[in-house]
């Protein structure tokens, strides 16, 4: 970041954004579980048959949208379902529902993503998770915490060093019917290699549970910036690393993700294991910017 927009970063009360970003994830999960307990009237599909829209998730993203743009009306707003992709300074990443498939069935395991982003940099990540309603949040260059009754927990990622006992999760992305490349090998390699392997179904949660410790990886491709941003920095500022199938930084345009505790021979082995189980593949289907 250049001096002069670490300025204007710093003129923002970051503090008082962050209360506001906790509040409105809170109010969005309030409003989301109420609406589950009444009973989902519509559960459309969008990209295919089973990625998955219900109008808890459109209900969800405008209350989020109209509370931020209340307080902070110049942010922009890039939110899954109205997916518009921002180039104001500051705007908001938000998934009004992440682990939409849990939610539809009933499983209790999904949570609301929001983060601020100071163009390609993010500033600040909250996740709440439902219907656990716990609250995670991180600041660049604070920390990432989990909020307590009794204070404010630091969440730090674990020690874990060697691939054969790093406990991992993963999901796979919704074009997993149609295309060979979809997660399937990538899978395979690690399932026989590591510890264990969950599919749990929200990739906000994955990032956190890395973050606090709780598993040493996390890996998947063709993520959103609405799936990952605040997830990312917890990791990081957790003191883990976030890269890319090749290795690179984790960045908001980033169509691939690899997250570990950081340790280097563990996030090594996550790198080389995915290229290895990739190269077999007869169809990609990953943008060439991810392969080289
Ligand atoms: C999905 C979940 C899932 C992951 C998919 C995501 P959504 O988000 O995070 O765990 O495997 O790639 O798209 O659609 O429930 O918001
Ligand atoms: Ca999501
Ligand atoms: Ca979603």
């Amino acid at each position: 970041m250049s001096n002069a927009q670490n300025e204007r970063v710093t003129a923002l009360d970051l503090s008082a954004i962050l209360s506001l970003m906790l509040n409105v994830a809170q109010q969005a999960g309030d409003l989301v579980l109420t609406m589950q307990a009444a009973g989902l009237e519509k559960i459309a599909s969008k990209s295919n048959q089973i990625d998955l829209v219900t109008e808890a998730d459109l209900a969800s993203e405008q209350l989020i949208h109209d509370e931020l743009q209340k307080h902070y009306p110049s942010f922009g707003f890039w939110g899954e379902e109205s997916n518009q992709a921002q180039d104001s300074d500051y705007f908001w990443v938000v998934d009004p529902i992440d682990g939409t498939t849990n939610f539809a069935n009933g499983i209790p395991y999904f949570a609301i993503n929001i983060a601020l982003n100071h163009g390609p940099t993010t500033l600040l990540g909250v996740t709440h998770e439902l219907p656990a309603r716990n609250l995670f949040f991180a600041q660049l260059g604070h920390g990432a915490y989990q909020r307590t009754p009794s204070g404010d927990l630091q969440m730090r990622v674990n020690k874990v060093e060697k691939l054969s006992q790093a406990f991992l999760t993963t999901g796979f992305p919704y074009h997993r019917t149609d295309y060979e490349d979809n997660n399937l090998a990538e899978f395979g390699y690690f399932l026989t290699r590591t510890q264990g392997i969950r599919c749990m179904g929200s990739a906000a949660m994955d990032l956190v549970n890395v973050a606090r410790g709780i598993t040493s990886g996390y890996w998947e491709g063709w993520l959103g910036p609405w799936d990952a941003a605040p997830g990312v920095l917890m990791v990081r500022e957790a003191g883990g690393e976030v890269t890319d199938y090749l290795g690179r930084a984790w960045q908001l345009t980033s169509k691939s993700l690899i997250a570990s505790n950081g340790q280097p021979s563990l996030q090594s082995a996550l790198v080389t294991g995915v290229q290895q189980a990739r190269q077999n593949l007869k169809s990609i289907k990953l943008p060439a910017s991810e392969l080289t």
